[in-house]
């Protein structure tokens, strides 16, 4: 019996070119490399730039993504984009992206799950593909973090950068075999008792503004590991598959430390785990997709190969995703 499955056609990102550094950023707040570096594993981040903005790198990750499948446009008829800084409270910014790729067919809509938003729209999209009501999908995390920011906090504005990553999504009627390609589970979780100790402090219904991020660092790092593992150990079960099947590692990248726990704790060793953190500071939901990319341009990740992706955040919210490329 053969089985629908979701399988990668291509990946793509963008970064914006300015490095934000930290040896720069002691310069505006009373911090330093060493102690950053320390806590987080962070070297440096990307910034965008003024005409940036969450749509606009979103389009050209996806162009990457789509380019790197060697599909056009037309081919696509989904787009779910995540992001918690969206160009504007609505139209959502996937429609933005849509619209500048040519597209005026399907369906394209945002997802809101914070960092845990890439595996949130990858859970959604993989769903409504499975239904036979579309065929290919663009699955995008896109944030521009550095404006949601108050820059003279300095236990959270060394955490985060800017970025967009993508990948090509497509229905396959497979034959139910163990090394079928596609997306194998993904479980999502959330517990808004938590809510609080990650947010932002404004929004359309509230405040009528935009507001600054909030964090309770201690809090949620506290949380991360327990969360990250318990979400993995779901996602073993529900395949059959174990650690020692894992040939790629590929977390939300928020904290190195946060990644090396969850890796110590399911015992992945450190050379299959894909990290970014250092290079692009925390990008929320476009920090798997960001990771993915990276290892797929230099030839780490290759097509057959198991790979495992978590991702925990505001909410609180976390998942994880087993597939094979
Ligand atoms: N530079 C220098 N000192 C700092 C800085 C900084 N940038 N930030 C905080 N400090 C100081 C604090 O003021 C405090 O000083 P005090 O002892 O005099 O009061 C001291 O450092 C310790 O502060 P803590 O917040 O307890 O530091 P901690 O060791 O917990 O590290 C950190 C902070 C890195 C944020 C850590 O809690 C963490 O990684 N938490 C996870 C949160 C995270 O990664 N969030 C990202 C979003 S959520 C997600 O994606 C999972």
């Amino acid at each position: 019996m053969t089985v629908r499955r979701s399988v990668v056609l291509g990946c793509g990102s963008y970064l914006p070119n300015r490095v934000l550094t930290n040896a720069e950023l002691a310069g505006k707040v009373d911090t330093s490399d060493e102690w950053i570096v320390q806590r987080t594993g962070i070297h440096e981040r990307r910034i965008a730039a003024p005409g940036e903005t969450t749509g606009s790198m979103a389009t050209q990750a996806a162009r990457s993504a789509l380019a790197h499948a060697h599909i056009d446009a037309q081919a696509i008829d989904l787009i779910v984009l995540a992001t918690s800084t969206p160009d504007n409270t609505f139209p959502a910014t996937a429609v933005a992206v849509q619209a500048d790729l040519g597209i005026t067919h399907g369906a394209a809509f945002d997802v809101q799950a914070v960092c845990s938003g890439f595996v949130y729209a990858l859970a959604t999209a993989d769903a409504l593909l499975k239904t036979g009501a579309f065929s290919r999908a663009l699955v995008i995390g896109s944030e521009t973090f550095s404006r949601l920011l108050d820059w003279t906090d300095r236990a959270t504005c060394v955490l985060f950068g800017d970025g967009a990553g993508a990948v090509v999504l497509e229905a396959q009627e497979l034959p139910g075999k163990r090394e079928d390609r596609g997306v194998l589970t993904v479980r999502l979780r959330s517990d808004g008792r938590h809510k609080s100790k990650l947010y932002v402090d404004g929004g359309p219904s509230s405040t009528g503004t935009v507001g600054h991020l909030r964090m309770e660092g201690r809090e949620v790092f506290r949380h991360a590991v327990a969360m990250i593992t318990d979400v993995v150990d779901d996602a073993f079960k529900a395949t059959g598959m174990t650690v020692a099947d894992i040939d790629w590692f590929v977390p939300h990248q928020a904290n190195k430390r946060i990644i090396d726990g969850s890796a110590h704790k399911l015992g992945i060793p450190p050379n299959k785990i894909v990290v970014t953190v250092d290079r692009h500071g925390n990008t929320s939901a476009a920090s798997i997709p960001l990771a993915l990319a990276d290892a797929v341009a230099d030839r780490r990740i290759k097509r057959g190969d198991l790979l495992l992706l978590e991702a925990m955040g505001g909410g609180f919210t976390w998942a994880a995703a087993l597939l094979r490329w």
